[in-house]
């Protein structure tokens, strides 16, 4: 039985945290799984109770860039730029790791993925605890991540986990964003997400060269964590990256399956859709971030044969919602 805390009792979680078990948390972007970073018996249970493998590592969560030096061998200017813009917030940032973090933390290698969340109840957390805290979300390896406690409970609740602290429902939605700043004048996004890319390039300015490197899928290790068959709902689900194939869509047996818009498109509403969801109406990308996960697991519970999802232009967190809907879409 997993045990649901008000935001006003972490004291029972921080119990826990310190005992070394892993607790559900919420963060400004989706809810996490959360344990003592650098005990490695806290971060062998996650990775149990989310039938994670170990190759793929885990960010370290901490309150701020004084408590991110502790962990890392050396920062640069431009890792230093980033922190100060963007925590606390949804940038996670590579820096090189120094001997205190663990192997199993990093998948073994010698980046470690760092980030200050904004949500007050995880921030209490870390203050009280002063110590950082590893968080993958809080989803069973391959699922839809969870921004509400009870989704927490529905994906790990028979899986170990023994406490969530219920912060509400996560405000971004989407997970953070994944950068490694490979020196002075390179950047790589690793996960696009809730920082678009836009803001990070006011951040670092012209001279300052801004890669994707997730978009290109591929289900080798290479890029950890970023396994082409990933967010899947139970019910099939075609991401449509090519909006001129409606006429192919005109010719099938709509009625029982459901269309997903991220925002509106009429002449795809009209065919004979069972049900269809728009996530922002007014076209605005953050709302549209916002509902997405919540909007992907209420379809899934509803028995459609499938689920079509139309991609979103590229611009702002489109970025992100479309590299999210086609790893679930992946087979
Ligand atoms: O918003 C978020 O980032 C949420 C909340 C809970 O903070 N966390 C999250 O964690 O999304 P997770 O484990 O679901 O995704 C972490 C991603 C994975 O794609 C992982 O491979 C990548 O970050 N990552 C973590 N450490 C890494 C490292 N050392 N090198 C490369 N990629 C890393
Ligand atoms: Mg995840």
């Amino acid at each position: 039985m997993t045990v649901f805390l008000r935001a006003d009792q972490i004291d029972w979680a921080l119990e826990k945290l310190r005992e070394g078990h892993p607790v559900g948390l919420p963060t400004e972007t989706v809810y996490g799984l959360a344990g003592l970073a650098l005990d490695e018996k806290s971060l062998a249970k996650i990775f149990k109770i989310k039938n994670r493998p170990h190759f793929d590592p885990l960010i370290v969560h901490v309150l701020d860039a004084t408590q991110a030096r502790d962990l890392v061998s050396e920062v640069s200017a431009l890792q230093e730029k980033l922190m100060r813009n963007f925590w606390p917030g949804p940038l996670t940032i590579l820096f090189k790791r120094n001997s205190s973090v663990p192997d199993l933390c990093t998948a073994g290698s010698d980046w470690v993925a760092i980030r200050s969340p904004a949500h007050p109840v995880f921030r209490a957390l870390l203050k009280k605890l002063g110590k950082a805290l590893a968080a993958p979300s809080a989803n069973r390896f391959g699922r839809i991540s969870p921004t509400t406690a009870e989704q927490v409970v529905e994906e790990l609740g028979t899986f170990g986990l023994e406490a969530v602290v219920d912060g509400g429902v996560c405000e971004r939605g989407i997970e953070s964003t994944v950068v490694k700043v490979l020196n002075d004048r390179e950047i790589e996004v690793l996960r696009p997400g809730a920082v678009s890319i836009e803001k990070i390039a006011e951040c670092v300015g012209k001279t300052v060269e801004i890669r994707m490197v997730s978009t290109a899928i591929s289900s080798s290790v290479e890029a950890p964590g970023q396994l082409a068959s990933h967010y899947a709902p139970r019910t099939p689900l075609d991401f449509i990256e090519d909006l001129s194939s409606i006429d192919q869509w005109k010719k099938q047996d709509l009625s029982a399956m459901a269309l997903l818009l991220v925002t509106p498109v009429s002449e795809w509403s009209k065919l004979g859709w069972k049900f269809s969801e728009i996530l922002s109406a007014n076209s605005s990308d953050t709302e549209a971030a916002s509902r997405l996960f919540g909007s992907l697991r209420r379809l899934d519970g509803m028995g459609f044969k499938k689920i079509v999802a139309l991609k979103t232009s590229d611009i702002g967190l489109g970025i992100a919602i479309n590299d999210r809907l086609r790893r679930a879409g992946s087979k």
